[in-house]
C-alpha cells in the first residue's frame, strides 16, 4: 500500500464515526419487535449481558485488528494469517445479504414520513394500515426503490461527508425525541402492564433462540462479525484508547436500543389491551404501534414526522455504509471503478429486494419454516452467518494470532483495563457458547427439539 490511510480525526471523531454506522434500523426498528417476541425483559437481560462481556470483547477484537494491519476486512485477515482469508470473504458477504431488505425497512419508514406529511397521520394508526401497504405489489416496492436509489446516489456522487454532516446535527435530536416519546408511551393509560413486561425478566421464558436472537441482534446492532469495524479501526490512530471508545459506542448504540424498546413495547400492551399476541408482530410492530402513540398524543403529526425524518436519516446513514463497504469489495476483488461497482451493488439489491417485499403480498406462500423472504434474509445474515464469521474470529484470535497480539495493539493507546476477561472471553466462553446456541436453534427453527 502506497497511499497513506487517512485517518480520523482526535478520538471523537472515531466515535462518531462508528457509532453513525451502529445507529440505525438496528436501534429502533429491530431491537423492539425483538425485545416485544422473545420474551421482553429477559431478552433486555440477555442482550445486556451480551453487549457488556461478548460485544465488548469483539468490538475490541474487530477495531484492533484493524489498527494493526491497517487495512479492511477482506485482506486484513490474511494479512495475519494465509489460511484465514477466506474468513474476510464470508464477513464481506454479510453486508450484501443485510443491504437488500434493510432498505425495503427503509422504504417503509419513507412511506410512514410521506403519510405523516401529507395528512394521513389518523388514518395510518388504523389496525390494518400497515398490513394494507405491505401486501400490495407495487407501493412498496415504488418506495424501496426510492431508498436504495437514494442511497446509491449518495455513494455514486462520494458525498456521504455532507449526509454526516447533516446526521451528526440529527443523531442528538433523534436521541432528545425518543426519551420524549417513551416518557409519553409509559405515561398511555394500561402502559405499565408494558414496562413491567419489558424491564423484569421472567426466566420461564429463557431459552437457547432467546441468547441467539439476542446475539444476533447485538452484532447487527453493532455492527459487528461482518467486517465494518476491522475497516474502522484501519482509520483509527494509535493514540486513541480502543477500551474507551467501545465503551463509548456500546453506551450510545445500546442506550437507543433500550429507549425505543421503552417508546414501543408500553405502548403495544397499552393499545391492545393487554392482548399477548401483538407482541409478536415481527418486523411490523413499530409500524403498527407508533402511529398509534403519535395519533393519541398532542401534536402527534409534527412529531410523527420529525420522528420519521430521523429515523430516515439514521437509516440511510447506515445503508449508504452498507453500500459503500460492498461496492468498496467488489472494487477491490474485481477490479472495477466506482460507478459499474455502484451499478451492479444496485442491481444485486433490486434483486434482492423486490422479492422481499412482495413476500408480505403476492408471494406470501413462499417460507422457509415458517420465515418469510425478508425475515429469511434476515435469519440467514444476523442468526447463521454472523454468529459462525463470530466464532471463528474467536478461534483466530484466541488460537491462531493468540489474544496477546490483540492486547498489544489495544496497550499501544491505554492500559488495557479488562484484558483478562477479554481473553477468557475469546478463548473460553465465546466458541463454546455460540456453538453451542448455534446449533440448538437451528434444531428449534426446524422444529427438531427445542430446549
Ligand atoms: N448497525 C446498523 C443498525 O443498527 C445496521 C448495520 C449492520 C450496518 N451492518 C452495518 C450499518 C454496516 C452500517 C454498516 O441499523
Amino acid at each position: 500500500m502506497t497511499e497513506k490511510r487517512s485517518s480520523f480525526t482526535g478520538k471523537i471523531g472515531f466515535v462518531l464515526a462508528a457509532a453513525g454506522s451502529a445507529v440505525g434500523l438496528g436501534n429502533i426498528w429491530r431491537f423492539p419487535y425483538l425485545a416485544a417476541k422473545y420474551g421482553g425483559g429477559i431478552f433486555l437481560l440477555v442482550y445486556l449481558i451480551l453487549a457488556v462481556t461478548f460485544g465488548f470483547a469483539l468490538m475490541c477484537a474487530e477495531i484492533a485488528i484493524g489498527r494493526k494491519t491497517g487495512q479492511s476486512a477482506i485482506n486484513a485477515f490474511k494479512t495475519l494469517d494465509k489460511r484465514f482469508g477466506f474468513l474476510g470473504v464470508v464477513a464481506a458477504i454479510i453486508p450484501a445479504i443485510i443491504l437488500p431488505y434493510y432498505s425495503v425497512i427503509g422504504g417503509w419508514v419513507s412511506k410512514y414520513l410521506f403519510a405523516f406529511v401529507s395528512g394521513d397521520a389518523a388514518a395510518s394508526a388504523a389496525d390494518s394500515y400497515f398490513t394494507d401497504f405491505i401486501s400490495k405489489p407495487f407501493e412498496p416496492i415504488g418506495w424501496f426503490l426510492i431508498f436504495i436509489g437514494l442511497t446509491a446516489l449518495v455513494v455514486l456522487f462520494g458525498v456521504e461527508k455532507g449526509i454526516e454532516k447533516v446526521s451528526k446535527v440529527m443523531m442528538p435530536v433523534l436521541v432528545v425525541l425518543t426519551i420524549g416519546i417513551a416518557v409519553y408511551s409509559v405515561t398511555i393509560d394500561g402502559a405499565m402492564e408494558g414496562v413491567k413486561y419489558y424491564l423484569m425478566p421472567d426466566f420461564s421464558r429463557f431459552s437457547a433462540t432467546t441468547v441467539l436472537a439476542a446475539m444476533g441482534q447485538l452484532f447487527y446492532s453493532m455492527s459487528l462479525a461482518m467486517g465494518i469495524m476491522i475497516t474502522y479501526g484501519s482509520y483509527m490512530k494509535k493514540e486513541v484508547s480502543i477500551e474507551k471508545s467501545v465503551h463509548q459506542i456500546e453506551i450510545f448504540d445500546t442506550g437507543i436500543a433500550f429507549l425505543a424498546g421503552l417508546m414501543i413495547i408500553p405502548a403495544v400492551f397499552a393499545f391492545s389491551g393487554g392482548d399477548e399476541a401483538a407482541l409478536g408482530k415481527g418486523p411490523s410492530l413499530m409500524f403498527i404501534t407508533l402511529p398509534k402513540v403519535f395519533n393519541s398524543m398532542p401534536a402527534g403529526t409534527v412529531i410523527g414526522v420529525v420522528f420519521f425524518l430521523l429515523v430516515l436519516f439514521a437509516a440511510l446513514t447506515s445503508s449508504i455504509s452498507l453500500m459503500e463497504t460492498v461496492v468498496s469489495i467488489v472494487r477491490d476483488k474485481l477490479g472495477w471503478g466506482r460507478k459499474t461497482a455502484c451499478i451492479l451493488v444496485f442491481v444485486f439489491c433490486i434483486m434482492l429486494g423486490i422479492p422481499s417485499s412482495l413476500g408480505f403480498g403476492v408471494w406470501d406462500f413462499i417460507t422457509v419454516a415458517g420465515l418469510s423472504i425478508l425475515d429469511m434474509f434476515d435469519f440467514v445474515s444476523n442468526s447463521v452467518l454472523m454468529p459462525i464469521v463470530a466464532f471463528l474470529t474467536c478461534i483466530f484470535i484466541g488460537y491462531v494470532i493468540k489474544p496477546k497480539a490483540i492486547i498489544e495493539e489495544i496497550e499501544i493507546g491505554a492500559p488495557f483495563k479488562a484484558k483478562t476477561l477479554f481473553t477468557v472471553i475469546i478463548k473460553y466462553v465465546a466458541p463454546v457458547c455460540i456453538i453451542l446456541i448455534l446449533i440448538s436453534s437451528i434444531l428449534d427453527v426446524l422444529g427438531i427439539a427445542k430446549i
